[in-house]
């Protein structure tokens, strides 16, 4: 992690522990806080440590990620979301942690790595309503997965996925795939899970699930006036520099001034988290929205100062200049625009 740049991320303690006890109070139902990809670039250990008191379980992508919580002292159950090569079986046991299975060939394989330890491997079957990505589609297929008998498995959680949680149709075609293999199967599940956070928003959760599977909602980026955004990220001009009418700036020469202009350098870049295709927007400086211009470069971009004077401070993302709107300009969703900001910009907690 860099300590000496002027590049940072902010973290609001207040608004992500507002936003969980909200996904809480509004579906009723107990919380898995989703924070893979590094908590959805707000930093996993920091955000994770915010979490533990309002969550009942995090889910992970990664066995990774998981095994980094508990070396923190996390001591939530946690949740692998993705599928897990059947090598990393014992890694999971020695740290308690649960994994997704997705078929009886792949229980089989857990099962066979983990033949001499002593306490079973806990896992979350996957029900695939309708995503076409993980989990079994019918249930036969799921019973032959529960009824599989093993002292050395232990399958505690069942769920789903909505695909396309802002389409009644297509959610409701999804619960009722989920509800029907749910039933047929007649078990107790600790955990059962199927909304995401547009799911919840929509209200497409069910009387017989125990938990609500957040990720976007926590992190105060979806559309919702509910939540509140909990990263900021700042940055500061390190240089100020006149061009004058007709010079460029940057690689390409992409920027040309039409008269005498003072720019700002910044650095980040690229590499950074603030790809190319931010030029063009805006970043907010001293009370005015400053252009980003010429090609953002890999360690450094420019903006176009109103006049030498402003202060150095520049709000890349913030409370003037959201997520979603960066993901509008970057033609792309927010969950990308944060997720790409790298591990090595300082996370600043508040
Ligand atoms: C299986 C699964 N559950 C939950 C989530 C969280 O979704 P959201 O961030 O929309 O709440 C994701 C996100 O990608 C996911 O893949």
């Amino acid at each position: 992690m860099n300590e000496y740049c002027e590049t940072y991320i902010k973290i609001s303690k207040d608004a992500l522990i507002h936003n969980a006890r909200f996904f809480k109070k509004d579906s009723q139902k107990k919380l898995i806080a989703v924070i893979k990809s590094n908590a959805y670039g707000h930093g996993l250990i920091e955000v994770g440590k915010i979490l533990e008191p309002v969550s009942d379980l995090f889910a992970v992508a990664s066995l990774d990620s998981a095994v980094s919580l508990r070396k923190v002292g996390i001591k939530i159950p946690i949740l692998v979301l993705n599928p897990l090569a059947s090598d990393y079986a014992l890694v999971a046991l020695e740290h308690d942690i649960m994994i997704t299975v997705s078929s009886l060939a792949e229980l089989k394989q857990f099962e066979q790595v983990i033949k001499d330890s002593e306490s079973p491997l806990k896992l979350h079957l996957k029900i695939d309503s309708g995503m076409n990505r993980m989990g079994v589609k019918t249930s036969s297929e799921a019973k032959d997965i529960i009824e599989y008998n093993s002292q050395k498995l232990k399958i505690v959680g069942i769920y789903t996925h909505f695909h396309s949680a802002d389409d009644e149709g297509l959610s409701k075609k999804q619960q009722k795939l989920f509800k029907d293999i749910y039933e047929a199967l007649d078990t107790d599940f600790e955990y059962v899970h199927m909304c995401s956070t547009s799911a919840a928003l929509n209200k497409w959760d069910l009387d017989f699930t125990t938990h609500v599977r957040i990720g976007l909602g926590l992190y105060g980026i979806c559309e919702s006036s509910d939540v509140k955004p909990v990263l900021s990220m700042y940055s500061k001009i390190m240089i100020k520099k006149q061009v004058l009418l007709n010079e460029t700036v940057g690689y390409s020469a992409r920027f040309k001034a039409r008269e005498d202009t003072w720019i700002g350098v910044l650095p980040c870049g690229y590499s950074d988290g603030i790809i190319r295709a931010n030029t063009g927007r805006k970043v907010y400086i001293d009370g005015y929205y400053c252009e980003i211009v010429g090609n953002v470069c890999m360690n450094s971009l420019m903006v176009k100062l109103p006049h030498q004077n402003v202060s150095c401070e520049v709000e890349l993302i913030g409370p003037h200049i959201s997520a979603i709107e960066i993901a509008k300009h970057l033609k792309t969703i927010s969950y990308e625009v944060v997720t790409i900001l790298p591990p090595h910009i300082k996370r600043i907690v508040e």
